[in-house]
């Protein structure tokens, strides 16, 4: 009762104050949001994140990637953690679910908290802390960017639309500014977190038409460093490997920096879409700027803020899930339907 009081009162300064609602949107993710309902949240979020972290150098890869496809599809509302049903196909088991993984580190955390303040700590706000922890780890910082908080958990979850609105490694630039554009989000964004290709790897699935038949001619992208491409071909065999994997960022696939605008002017990225970064001129002068790090890492929490903040439910909207995986109750929606 005492939080929807809140929240209601929010909105109402927000009315009050900026005349329009539009000024508070997102406006009610803050910082530390838990300090009085779940004191320590995020600094158990934090210890067992960097437990994992320590015992597994891709979690920051698998994490910041759960991280961007859940606040694409429906907001940051942990939608993309619901399992699929009988009756519906869930976001996790859409085609480019390939290397989604550490669940098992989000439900580790939400069992921890839900034992210390049950019904308090939304599963999405789990996904933004954890994400920035488990990259902070290597820095053995707290705080590579400030994650606000106070999101609340989704009930939907459709295969169908991570398909439509995933941005697919095979566009070009205009398609990637417009997926982009539809989020609210820019050029300069684009660009910036096409920076977490700086750790982790990709299926042979995702760019072997670039080396094996790219205009239907059995031709190789003219875009791509051919040296490295004949690299890339003693991994991926044949069109035909849909295991095997290749580093994203060659040679430092493991350390988060800005290593990854350095090979991408070398015609080293190593999708479509990330070569696409270099095929307009804005974005091309946006990629030179970031191979300063300390420019990259700026910029990536400005733009990792903004992505955090995409259509959150806040305040009263949607629940607390109990169990990350499945909503608190499945039977109250009918959600096999499109
Ligand atoms: C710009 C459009 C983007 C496209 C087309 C794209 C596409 C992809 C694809 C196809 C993969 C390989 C998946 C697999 O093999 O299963 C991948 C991996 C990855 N993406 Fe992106 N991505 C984009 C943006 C982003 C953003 C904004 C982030 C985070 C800020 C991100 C972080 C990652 C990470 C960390 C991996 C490696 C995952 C792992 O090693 O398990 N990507 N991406
Ligand atoms: C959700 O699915 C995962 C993977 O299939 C499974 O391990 C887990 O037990 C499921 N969770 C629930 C609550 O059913
Ligand atoms: C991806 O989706 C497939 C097909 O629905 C499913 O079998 C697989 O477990 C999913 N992978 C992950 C990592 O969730
Ligand atoms: C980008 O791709 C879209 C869809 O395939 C196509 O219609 C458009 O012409 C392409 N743009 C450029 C500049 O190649
Ligand atoms: C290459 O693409 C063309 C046109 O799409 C297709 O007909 C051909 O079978 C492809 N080659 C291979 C090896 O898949």
């Amino acid at each position: 009762m005492k939080k929807a009081a809140g929240a209601g009162s929010l909105l109402l300064v927000c009315l009050v104050v900026f005349g329009i609602i539009g000024v508070c949107q997102g406006g009610e993710l803050r910082k530390n949001f838990y300090r009085d309902s779940c004191k320590s949240a995020e600094d158990i979020v934090r210890s067992i994140t960097w437990k994992n972290a320590a015992s597994n150098p891709d979690l920051p890869a698998k994490l910041i990637r759960m991280h961007f496809h859940d606040c694409f599809v429906r907001g940051c509302d942990a939608s993309v953690l619901i399992n699929s049903t009988a009756g519906n196909k869930a976001e996790r088991d859409a085609v480019p679910n390939l290397s989604l993984g550490g669940f098992e580190v989000i439900n580790e955390i939400k069992s921890e908290l839900e034992s210390r303040c049950p019904g308090i700590v939304s599963c999405a706000d789990i996904v933004a802390l954890a994400t920035r922890d488990s990259v902070s780890f290597q820095f053995q910082k707290p705080d590579l960017w400030e994650v606000l908080t106070g999101r609340r958990d989704g009930s939907v979850s459709i295969a169908a639309e991570a398909d439509l609105l995933l941005p697919s490694p095979f566009a070009n630039f205009s398609e990637l500014k417009k997926n982009f554009n539809d989020k609210g989000l820019t050029v300069k964004d684009l660009v910036v977190l096409s920076g977490g290709h700086t750790i982790g790897v990709s299926h042979c699935t995702f760019f072997s038409n670039r080396l094996y038949n790219f205009t239907g001619n059995g031709d190789q992208d003219p875009s791509l460093d051919p040296r490295y491409a004949a690299f890339l071909k003693t991994k991926c065999k044949s069109l035909a490997d849909t295991t095997t994997t290749a580093e994203l960022d060659p040679g430092s696939f493991r350390k988060f920096d800005s290593h990854y605008y350095d090979i991408l002017i070398e015609n080293k990225g190593l999708f479509q879409s990330d070569a696409a970064l270099l095929t307009n001129k804005g974005a091309r002068n946006i990629v030179m700027e970031l191979r300063n790090q300390d420019k990259f890492f700026t910029e990536f929490a400005q733009s990792m803020k903004r992505m955090g903040a995409m259509n959150v439910l806040t305040g009263t909207q949607g629940e607390i899930r109990k169990k990350c995986s499945v909503i608190n109750n499945p039977d109250s929606l009918l959600h096999s339907s499109i």
